[in-house]
């Protein structure tokens, strides 16, 4: 259990259970690699970051998508009852979806000036596993690890430049890219979803986070109406 809260200023992300594991939320400025196995929850997590952030905090968030269509990630935060579209016509979140048609029309360079125009705090990139699509994929096998690694060391470097940025990038788990994300990334939360014949228990742990004293167990998730919980026992 982490309890005693040191003087940096925090992201607070307001999912039930969370932030007391990190001394009260991310370090401000960080990037903190999301990983782990489909359905585990990642998504719904970084969304909710998002989305409480910019309601409870007035901080706008930035989602980039090259997973998903905008209408189904209206559709997934609808039955959470957080509505996008509001938040967007308020100017308060924006939602962008990269089809894989269009991968290669958005530079990273392009992505921090949309965040720097926008005056976003909360960025989430989902992620950086198709991001890495970015990369020429004729290439051979070690020269695609070694570009993909290369374009997100550049876009963390590019995107840290951004005074008080906090980072979300999602990564699937074992993808090629993720092995050097984690060590790149100024935090590391991992998401499990292991299967109890034909029910599926989900957990997320801490792997690490620089500057904090996180707490390291593995934690029950919880999909409800609400969102996403984190179930700490204490
Ligand atoms: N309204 C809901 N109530 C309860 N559980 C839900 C609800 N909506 C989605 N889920 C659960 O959440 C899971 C999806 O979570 P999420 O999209 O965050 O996963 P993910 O880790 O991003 O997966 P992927 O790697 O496939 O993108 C679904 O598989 C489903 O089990
Ligand atoms: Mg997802």
């Amino acid at each position: 259990m982490v309890s005693c809260e040191n003087s940096l200023k925090r992201s607070k992300s307001y999912i039930f259970g969370f932030d007391k594991l990190v001394e009260g939320g991310f370090p401000d400025g960080s990037s903190i690699l999301v990983n782990g196995s489909p359905g585990a929850g990642k998504t719904i997590f970084s969304l909710q970051y998002l989305v409480n952030g910019a309601i409870n905090d007035n901080e706008k968030g930035i989602y980039f998508t090259f997973e998903e269509k905008k209408e189904a990630l209206f559709l997934q935060a609808k039955q959470f009852g957080w509505d996008l579209e509001d938040l967007e016509k308020e100017g308060r979140l924006k939602i962008i979806s990269i089809g894989i048609n269009l991968v290669d029309k958005y530079s990273v360079s392009d992505m921090a000036e949309i965040i720097h125009d926008f005056d976003a705090k909360r960025v989430v990139v989902d992620s950086i596993t198709t991001l890495s699509f970015l990369v020429d994929n004729t290439l051979d096998y070690s020269s695609f690890n070694i570009r993909a690694n290369c374009l997100l060391f550049k876009l963390i470097d590019r995107f840290k430049k951004i005074s008080g940025l906090n980072l979300l990038l999602i990564s699937q788990k074992d993808a090629p890219s993720t092995n050097f994300a984690e060590f790149i990334c100024d935090g590391l939360l991992e998401f499990s979803s292991e299967s109890l014949g034909g029910n599926y228990s989900r957990n997320l742990s801490i792997k690490k986070m620089r500057n904090t004293k996180n707490d390291s167990d593995l934690h029950p998730i919880e999909i409800c109406d609400e969102g996403i919980k984190i179930h700490t026992f204490f």
